[in-house]
């Protein structure tokens, strides 16, 4: 077992030897674009740890590790769309640079090329990841949906905000994980253990993107700071106001998300002064660490040794402490 910078490393070379430029151009060169933008590679390290962990050179797992990458950025770009995100990895999004019909048809095209990298699996375990790969990427688009969905409803739970960003965003976690056990043959039991592990890592995960997103430091975040209240998304943030807030901090709050102002600067302020005065923000923090904690909960019950445990517990608390 090797350190998440060296599978980071393993990974994006290659990455870099496997996405090149072909015509049409305006298809292809967007998709390089997004990709090698960068961004932390979270994924598909995940998936080349995942097969080590179960004691298989993580060299077979590159390209379902490819697959997930390209799948994440695929929805990234779609999401900027869906979101009117004017920046990515602190660049200009893809439907920015070139337009929104050039974001589509690259992004599709994207998807097709992440399916088409498990082809080069034996029968077998191509069968078990390309349905685990079906399955989680309909959850996503539900995840999705149902997160535009919110933008427009002011009665959305906690609940229902759980369920939301566990589809849109860890499952894919959990999957990324599952696919390198997978490949490596591991039984199902641990199959299940490694997708729990993942589950409440990307729910933490999710929970600190939307943390980030409203207090994020603009100079090194990378994307829009408060594209999130702009957009009048139900994070977390803004349903533990729900929850802790007084009745005037509730009220402010809900009249601060029917208005949509040219210059959304006062709005953005508004809304964090509140976020903090009624501790939603802290409370907030609590929740990243508690499914973080759940998380490692769940490690301590696999078959694997110490060691090993205690890597992917150390990635855990690298993704609580990160800012970007
Ligand atoms: C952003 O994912 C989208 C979410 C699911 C929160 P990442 O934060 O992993 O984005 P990159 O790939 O590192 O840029
Ligand atoms: C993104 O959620 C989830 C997917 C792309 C599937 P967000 O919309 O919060 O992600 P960011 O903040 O734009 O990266
Ligand atoms: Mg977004
Ligand atoms: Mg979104
Ligand atoms: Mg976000």
């Amino acid at each position: 077992m090797q350190s998440t910078d060296h599978y980071r490393t393993a990974f994006t070379s290659y990455l870099d030897n496997k996405i090149l430029i072909s015509e049409p151009r305006n298809l292809y060169e967007p998709i390089a674009y997004i990709l090698n933008l960068g961004g932390k590679r979270l994924r598909p390290v995940l998936t080349l740890m995942a097969t080590e962990i179960f004691d298989v050179d993580y060299k077979r797992a590159l390209d379902a590790a490819l697959a997930i990458e390209v799948f994440h950025n695929f929805s990234l770009v779609h999401d900027d769309i869906m979101d009117a995100a004017p920046l990515r990895r602190g660049k200009a999004t893809v439907h920015q640079k070139w337009d929104v019909n050039t974001a589509i048809l690259s992004g599709d095209a994207m998807l097709i090329t992440a399916y088409q990298l498990f082809e080069n699996y034996a029968p077998d375990t191509f069968r078990d990841l390309a349905k685990l790969f079906s399955t989680t990427a309909l959850q996503v688009c539900e995840g999705q949906q149902y997160d535009i969905d919110f933008e427009t409803r002011d009665d959305v739970t906690l609940p229902e905000y759980m369920m939301m960003v566990q589809y849109k965003t860890a499952v894919l976690v959990a999957a990324a994980l599952k696919m390198g056990a997978i490949i490596a043959a591991a039984s199902e039991q641990e199959q299940n253990r490694i997708y729990a592990f993942g589950l409440n890592l990307g729910i933490a995960f999710q929970l600190q993107d939307d943390y980030l997103d409203a207090f994020g430091d603009p100079k090194t975040f990378g994307k829009q700071v408060g594209g999130d209240i702009i957009e009048n998304k139900k994070t977390v943030l803004y349903l533990n106001v729900h929850k802790d807030g007084n009745d005037k901090q509730k009220k402010e709050l809900l009249d601060l998300y029917s208005i949509q102002p040219k210059n959304p600067s006062i709005k953005i302020d508004s809304v964090k002064d509140l976020f903090l005065d009624s501790g939603a923000a802290e409370r907030t923090q609590i929740a990243i660490s508690d499914y973080t904690e759940k998380a490692f909960a769940i490690l301590e019950t696999m078959d694997i040794s110490e060691d090993k445990k205690k890597v992917l517990r150390g990635f855990g608390k690298q993704l609580m402490a990160r800012k970007v």
